[in-house]
């Protein structure tokens, strides 16, 4: 198969195109970074910017039997808009008659900020941030072309990408708290996380790229657990007692008001939102109308993740 990858020097993006490569695919990416930076084996690079007018996304895209869009802009607010929607605008245009399929890998943040219940594919859509917006109006975008019969796309909807090498420190955070025995829950027990591994991510993209009917679909990927058993295999995992001091949710959010004050300080109000909330993202159907193999259980993953922490620590106290 011919495919062409956006965002394949990124977190996913890159386990993508290694994946891609393996399954003996041919495989061409589109990236803004120097030759040294953007070399991955086996895939070819067309150099160029999704937002830059010189750039010919016509070439970099002509002849692919899939294309995944898979880039993206997590943490530069300014760069959202451009790269999000206008860059997706472009992308399209050129697209037109050029491929067989469009895979988008889109965020659950399109159903906007959810404290309860299970979300399904059926939610109503209420990004909120700039970041949730400009994703949604980016699957709006490739909605409106596939619909008029330009191609068939699909939606992927991922909650938290989890992996060695991902960006977001925030699970290195927690686990480096329950190593050193800093962790408290917050409020009354059965909050619940959503993550899911990258390796999951990759094969939810392939399934959606090959399988026919996951044509002018949206998809949610997510693993969850209750906090209390995510903290606790972490705590296995690092073979540490598992933490049980828990501190009501007002002093939480009193501790986050005063430490917002502190720079750097660990407990935000965005972080008790985030380690109190009860929302589980359902990844059901999915996995009851494709046939993916998802190959990463969270207990796994989790055991990588602590194993990459171990090893980091050893490292740097080896320097
Ligand atoms: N990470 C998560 O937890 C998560 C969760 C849900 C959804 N997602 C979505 O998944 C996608 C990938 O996330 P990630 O974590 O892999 O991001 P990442 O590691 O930051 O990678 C971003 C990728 O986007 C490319 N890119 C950015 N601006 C570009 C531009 N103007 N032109 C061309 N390429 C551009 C970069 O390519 P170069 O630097 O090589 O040009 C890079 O490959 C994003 O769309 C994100 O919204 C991520």
């Amino acid at each position: 198969m011919k495919v062409t990858v956006t965002g394949g020097t990124g977190f996913i993006g890159q386990q993508l195109v290694l994946r891609l490569v393996q399954r003996g695919d041919s495989v061409r990416i589109l990236s803004r970074r120097s030759p040294s930076q953007a070399k991955i084996p086996g895939a070819q690079i067309f150099y160029g910017d999704l937002c830059d007018p010189e750039t010919r996304l016509e070439n970099f895209v002509d002849g692919a039997d899939v294309l995944y869009h898979c880039a993206g802009v997590i943490s530069d607010t300014e760069r959202m808009h451009d790269v999000h929607v206008q860059g997706t605008d472009r992308l399209l245009a050129a697209s037109q008659g050029r491929i067989g399929k469009w895979v988008q890998l889109s965020s659950v943040g399109a159903y906007g900020p959810v404290s309860s219940g299970m979300v399904t594919e059926e939610w109503p859509e209420s990004p909120v941030g700039v970041y949730e917006r400009t994703k949604t109006e980016s699957d709006r975008l490739v909605r409106a072309v596939s619909d008029k019969g330009a191609f068939p796309a699909v939606l992927l909807r991922p909650s938290i990408v989890y992996g060695p090498d991902m960006r977001n420190r925030s699970l290195f955070q927690l686990i480096r708290m329950i190593d050193r025995g800093l962790f408290f829950f917050i409020g009354a027990p059965g909050a619940t996380v959503n993550y899911v591994h990258v390796a999951n991510v990759v094969e939810a993209l392939i399934c959606c790229g090959i399988d026919g009917r996951a044509n002018g679909n949206t998809y949610i990927i997510s693993d969850h657990r209750s906090l209390e058993e995510f903290v606790g295999i972490i705590a296995m995992a690092l073979d540490r007692p598992v933490p049980h001091r828990r501190i009501p949710l007002p002093l939480a959010h009193f501790i986050a008001f005063i430490g917002g004050w502190i720079p750097g300080f660990p407990l935000t109000k965005s972080r008790v939102q985030a380690i109190s909330n009860r929302a589980v993202y359902s990844s059901g159907r999915i996995q009851n109308e494709l046939d993916c193999v998802f190959r990463i259980g969270m207990e796994q993953g989790i055991r990588q993740m602590v194993e990459t922490v171990k090893h980091r620590r050893a490292h740097d106290a080896f320097r």
